[in-house]
């Protein structure tokens, strides 16, 4: 039976998440304890949600924590969503986040290293989401590092539904985007090897709008939502967080978008979290290490790539790492 934590579960992300993946183990009929997890001034709602869990009856709740403290939250934990973190606020650059969230995921990585089940997965919401998870990561050494993710599924789900619109299809016949790179404004969702219905994308849609209105609008979706609602996505976030569950414990056999840790594959500097496209096989996800790239593609990752490279460098400078 699987025990999973979510941090920040009293926030917008966390009300959302919380019902999304009850739903699921329900529907699976798979059994699980929740460990839900947030700062003491936001217990008093949490027992609201609490409640709200149970007039739900799932059938899924073998048991139900609501905790503050994160040893009791992760204890024993199998997949742990880092949600909760300092949101990124209008005006704010993910970059500005990194110093402020560091600290937060330091913690985060001492405690599932002391009490978490040493093959646990965590999948790092929280912005700057794949340098978090480094940093989560390096203070969680006995745990498997290829086992912490940055979610870039919402990136990925953002350039198919994009494309799907475009061209008039369902999102799940838009296959094989992946994002490249980081989740911030340098991303790059690869619609050079993107399909619909087994035809490349760079055939059906021109090349003007995938450059001047596809890539920026991937790019600076988050933006856009956060100036839209006065606060950063929640619901989709939560969608997309759930999506990348799925892909890693459950695989379909489709190639998708993760953070994960980086051996130098593609260009990126070893030892970062960046989003590679990557398949599930024996229960690991893997990179595939095996794309050709054209120079156009190889030089919009390597951007990204270049830009994790600098939220590493300041983490050392701020003695993080
Ligand atoms: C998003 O992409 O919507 C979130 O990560 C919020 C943000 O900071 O962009």
């Amino acid at each position: 039976m699987k025990t999973i934590a979510i941090t920040g579960a009293g926030g917008q992300i966390g009300y959302a998440l919380v019902f999304r993946v009850l739903s699921f183990f329900a529907e699976k009929n798979e059994k699980i304890h929740l460990k839900l997890i947030d700062l003491p001034a936001v217990m008093p709602s949490m027992e609201g949600l609490a409640m709200e869990i149970d007039d739900c009856a799932f059938s899924c709740v073998e048991s139900l924590t609501i905790t503050d403290e994160l040893h009791v939250g992760f204890k024993d934990v199998d997949w742990a969503f880092l949600v909760g973190a300092m949101p990124r606020q209008k005006g704010m650059e993910r970059s500005d986040l990194l110093s402020k969230n560091a600290l937060i995921f330091k913690e985060q990585g001492q405690a599932l290293n002391e009490v978490a089940n040493p093959d646990a997965h965590v999948l790092v919401v929280g912005n700057p989401c794949n340098t978090n998870a480094l940093i989560a990561a390096h203070y969680a050494p006995k745990l498997n590092k290829n086992h912490f993710y940055g979610m870039m599924m919402l990136d990925e789900l953002r350039a198919r539904a994009q494309v799907a619109n475009k061209v008039d299809t369902q999102v799940e016949n838009v296959k094989n985007m992946i994002v490249w790179g980081n989740h911030s404004a340098t991303q790059f969702p690869d619609y050079t090897h993107a399909t619909v219905d087994g035809k490349q994308v760079t055939e059906l849609c021109d090349e003007t709008w995938l450059k001047d209105t596809f890539l920026p609008k991937n790019q600076k979706r988050g933006a856009e939502v956060i100036a839209a609602r006065g606060a950063s996505s929640a619901a989709s976030a939560a969608n997309a967080a759930l999506e990348t569950m799925k892909r890693v414990l459950y695989p379909d056999g489709q190639p998708f978008s993760l953070g994960i840790h980086s051996n130098g594959e593609y260009g990126a500097q070893a030892g970062l979290m960046a989003s590679y496209p990557c398949m599930v096989s024996s229960g690991e996800a893997r990179i595939i290490n095996d794309i050709e790239l054209d120079s156009y593609v190889k030089a919009q990752a390597q951007l990204s790539f270049d830009e994790l490279a600098d939220e590493y460098n300041q983490l050392k400078t701020l003695n993080i790492l």
